[in-house]
Parts: C-alpha cells; structure tokens; sequence
C-alpha cells in the first residue's frame, strides 16, 4: 500500500509538468532583448574608454548567468587595473560622464555596500547598475552560466524558485531574506545531492580555467559542452525537483548544523566553518557558502525574525505541491 501511495503521489506531481513547463517558457527574455542589452554595453564602453581609455565592461548577474527573466535590470561592473584609483571618484565622475550622455535617473551610491552608479537609457528603456572592480562577481555569473549548461533542468527549476521567492517576498536581502545569487546556489546544489546526480561538481573535477581575483584562486572545469547528458540517467521531471527541493529545505535541512557547499558538492558542518557562533552580524542561521569567497556565507543577512519567513514560506510550498488541488496558482500568490 506504501508503494501504491508513492507511485500515486509520483503521477499526481508530473501531471503538473506542463503547467512549470509553461511557467518557465513564459519567463524566459527573448533572443532581441540580449541583443539591445549588448549593443547599449557596447556604446557604454565607447563613452567610458573616453575618459578611461584602458577600462573594460563586464555584464554579471542575471543578465549574464542565464537565470535572469525578462525585462531585469542589467548588472554591468566597469574594471579598471589601475591599482591607484579611488573607487568613490570614479563612480562620481563616471556619474558625471553619464549624465552629459543624456541618460536618466542618474544617481551615485557612494556608500552602499557594494557602492554603484545607476542609470537608465531612454532610447532602450534598459536601467542598469553599474560597480567597479567586482571581478569576482563576473567571475562567480561565469560558474552559475556554466552550470545551466550542464542540464537544462537547473535553468527550469531556478526559473520556479525565483519566480516563488519574489511572489512571496522572500527575495530581499534588505529585510533579510534571500538573494537570488543564493537561491540559484541552492538550486546547484540541490541537483548536485540528487541521485543519481543531476549536476557535477566542476570546482572538484580538473582545472580548465583559473583566475585570481583578490587573492582568491578561482579554478574549476568549464569545458562544460563535454558534460551535456552528464544527469540523463536520472529521468526526475521538473515538477518533481521543485517538489523535492521545496520538501528539502522544509523538513530535510539541518538547519542546527549543516552548511550547503556547491564548491565540494557536499553537505559541510557548520563546525569545520567556525559558523557556530554569531560573530558581528553574521548569524548563520541558514547556511549557504559562497563558491569562491569560501568564508561568506550568504545566508548571513537572515536573523532571528526572517528565519522564520523563510523556513514557514518553504513549508507553505512543500504543503502546496502535496495537497493543493491547484498548486500552480497558489504557489506563486502575492504574499
Ligand atoms: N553577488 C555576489 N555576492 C552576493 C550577491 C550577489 O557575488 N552576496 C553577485 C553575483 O555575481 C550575482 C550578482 O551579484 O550574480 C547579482 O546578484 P543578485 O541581484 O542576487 O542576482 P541576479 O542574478 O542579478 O538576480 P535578479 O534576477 O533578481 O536581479
Ligand atoms: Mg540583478
């Protein structure tokens, strides 16, 4: 009777494929808006090598690791090697560059944490942030884009995850909650735990590209074209993975010890990390290590308040995909 219930519950999740299938398909930007977005770098940098002939732009973040919907604003990080500069100047004077170009709604946040100036161009319509010298951030897009090339299921499920974290407000770093960059971590890793496994672990398999970037040596397989089919003996469907992951991070996760590792494939102890303790602000109440800044946890911006949110919203989710006659629906209603 068990087995009968299981296999029950098996078909009643994959009847729900095509409505994630769909879902996801609705999501994804258009071939054209990748195309405006490149073209308005390229004029970008035109302007900027007026001023800093030696600079070079870089897209990140969503726009760039292929987990980014439609009309996203773009991340755009400006490098300049120049070890002398002082990063507030430039971003001042780059707001001042900006400006006399007739863009909009420029403005410079100095004294944020990751300080930036933004804009947005009236002929595209596209609003852009734009940082200085965050090469890690270009570096860590380029991990998350090879990964989505292993197995198109990852793309599928990070698609759902994002769209549910900003339905429920719970993608808002501000009020403690998630950023997407984790929630995308907790996908990889999720589908690298599955078994059989769904996703390897390049940081762990031969170096084929190596960079260091503030002293931090970043190096992982990224020949990934040679790994395409790597997950095809396990058949799971999307609608499965996004019932398990939300399963996972409801009733499976050990909140009390566990840190998720993409960079091991594994599972470590909050112990080996010295993440036992709340030092400063960081609490690590949700544990989530960052693949190359291997002592940021990014699950630090969550207290005692937001973990709760966090944990009832992934159980609101769990209880949802088994229960709800309609999930689809509810899954995804404004909070
Ligand atoms: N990032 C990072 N460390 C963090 C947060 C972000 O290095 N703690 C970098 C990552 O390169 C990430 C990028 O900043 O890809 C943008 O982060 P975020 O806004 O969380 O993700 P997006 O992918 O841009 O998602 P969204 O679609 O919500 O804009
Ligand atoms: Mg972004």
């Amino acid at each position: 009777r068990m087995l009968k219930k299981q296999t029950q519950c098996c078909l009643d999740i994959d009847r729900l494929n095509a409505a994630f299938l769909a879902i996801y398909e609705s999501l994804i930007p258009p071939e054209e808006e990748k195309m405006k977005q490149e073209l308005f770098l390229m004029s970008l940098e035109k302007l900027v090598n007026k001023e800093w002939p030696e600079a070079r732009l870089y897209l990140y973040g969503s726009c760039a690791n292929s987990f980014g919907v439609s009309k996203s604003d773009i991340d755009v990080c400006l490098v300049i090697e120049d070890a002398e500069i002082n990063k507030s100047e430039v971003l001042l004077k780059l707001a001042d560059i900006l400006q006399s170009d007739n863009l909009q709604n420029v403005q410079a946040l100095t004294r944020a944490r990751v300080p930036i100036v933004k804009l947005m161009d009236p002929a595209t319509g596209i609003s852009c942030d734009i940082c200085i010298n965050n090469v890690l951030a270009v570096v860590n897009t380029k991990l998350l884009r090879d990964y989505a090339q292993i197995d198109v299921r990852l793309r599928q499920l990070a698609f759902i995850v994002k769209h549910w974290a900003k339905s429920r407000g719970v993608n808002a770093t501000y009020q403690g909650t998630l950023s997407s960059y984790a929630y995308v971590l907790m996908c990889i890793h999720f589908l690298q735990q599955r078994r059989p496994a769904i996703l390897p672990c390049l940081q762990e398999m031969r170096t084929t590209y190596s960079v260091t970037v503030d002293d931090i040596q970043c190096a992982y397989f990224d020949q990934v074209e040679k790994l395409r089919g790597f997950g095809s003996r396990n058949r799971e469907t999307i609608a499965r993975l996004v019932w398990a992951f939300f399963n996972y991070w409801a009733y499976g996760h050990d909140y009390a010890n566990a840190v998720i590792s993409v960079r091991t494939g594994s599972i470590l102890s909050k112990h080996e990390k010295e993440w036992t303790r709340r030092i400063g602000n960081d609490r690590h109440l949700i544990c989530i290590e960052d693949p190359f800044e291997i002592s940021h946890d990014l699950g630090r911006v969550v207290d005692k308040f937001s973990i709760k949110v966090l944990r009832e919203e992934f159980e609101r989710a769990a209880e949802i995909l088994q229960y709800d006659p309609n999930p689809c629906a509810t899954l995804f209603e404004p909070y």
